[in-house]
């Protein structure tokens, strides 16, 4: 039989590309296959509102004029079968009636759609191959299954530790770590729908965080959340935080942020707290994923631990 994995994995490819953009929906990829398995095209679902990525890739394939070479479409997620914003997905595909075969990594986490995507398309007569790079697939898209799941985000804790396992600043300093650390950080950034800090970190460090060590995705929106039951945080930080475009909660408890956030559509939480919050949401339970950057002897050997509490934001 033939071998899908490198058209899905070019597919994943195009859906990364737009981690952090597409809140409340998820990450999706496709690409377009003639009927000797050649690659013609592919697309991925940008953001809320537009086109999801199946749709996409048929538009931009009857701009290319590819549109009637089209045999299979590879797509990281199951097409939907239901109207939202946009329409339905294999509404879009069963019109074009030289799309023989559908190939699909993950059904839809919401267990209520799971599955009527490829039924649909079945019953019209495709040939449809689910779950190929299944779990590369469900991985992409771990924020949007776990708030389908709970309602609540995903929650990624990052921190970065001095060699003598340290978390606060030398003197004068508001970082310790190496270029590459710094990149990773705003990379965790751009993929979030907000952030998390606590009053201590904005008092010792002024920050702005924002994403500035690589382009953002353009015109995104974050929240940012405060954790400061006490109100130590003054209005000019505050209003700078406003001018660099976050919108404001503050938390009064981890689980009423979370509750807020995920009721607001957001998908991945980045928390970038001192060690007392961190040690409250490590104690909690309720992380999903810890990045620990730990500061190497000279500038450029930092190490980065990754620690998953459960690989596909599942129980
Ligand atoms: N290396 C790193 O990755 C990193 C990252 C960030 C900050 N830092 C450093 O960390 C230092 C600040 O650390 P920090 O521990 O003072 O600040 P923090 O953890 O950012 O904030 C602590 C404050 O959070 C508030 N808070 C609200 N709800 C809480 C809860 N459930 N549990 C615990 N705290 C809660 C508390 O104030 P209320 O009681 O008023 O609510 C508490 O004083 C700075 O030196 C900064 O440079 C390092």
């Amino acid at each position: 039989m033939q071998n899908f994995d490198s058209a899905m994995k070019m597919a994943l490819n195009a859906a990364e590309q737009f981690v952090g953009a597409t809140a409340p929906n998820p990450p999706v990829g496709a690409i377009a296959l003639d009927k000797n398995g050649k690659v013609l095209l592919g697309a991925a679902h940008m953001r809320a509102g537009t086109a999801h990525a199946e749709a996409k890739l048929l538009e931009l394939a009857g701009k290319l004029g590819k549109l009637a070479s089209i045999h299979t479409l590879v797509v990281t997620l199951e097409p939907c079968n239901h109207q939202g914003r946009t329409p339905a997905c294999t509404e879009a595909i069963l019109k074009h009636k030289n799309i023989k075969r559908v190939v699909f990594g993950c059904k839809d986490p919401n267990p209520k759609v799971a599955g009527n995507g490829e039924k649909r398309l079945r019953d019209a007569g495709i040939e449809v191959i689910p779950g190929v790079l299944e779990n590369e697939c469900r991985f992409l898209i771990r924020a949007f299954a776990k708030h389908s799941r709970t309602g609540h985000p995903y929650v990624t804790l990052k921190g970065a530790f001095t060699s003598e396992g340290s978390m606060i600043p030398p003197a004068g300093q508001k970082t310790f770590t190496s270029k590459a650390s710094l990149v990773l950080a705003h990379e965790l950034r751009k993929r979030s729908d907000a952030l998390w800090t606590g009053s201590g970190t904005v008092l010792a460090d002024n920050p702005e965080f924002t994403v500035r060590w690589l382009p953002d995705h353009p015109e995104k929106e974050r929240y940012l959340v405060l954790s400061d039951r006490r109100r130590q945080v003054g209005p000019e930080w505050l209003a700078k935080a406003e001018r660099n475009g976050f919108k404001i909660h503050f938390a009064e408890s981890l689980e009423e942020g979370l509750d807020f956030l995920g009721k607001n559509g957001v998908l991945e939480v980045l928390v970038e707290a001192g060690p007392t919050l961190r040690h409250e949401w490590l104690e909690s339970g309720l992380w999903d994923e810890t990045v620990v950057i730990i500061q190497g002897k000279n500038n450029d050997d930092d190490q980065v631990e990754i620690q998953f509490r459960s690989e596909l934001g599942e129980e």
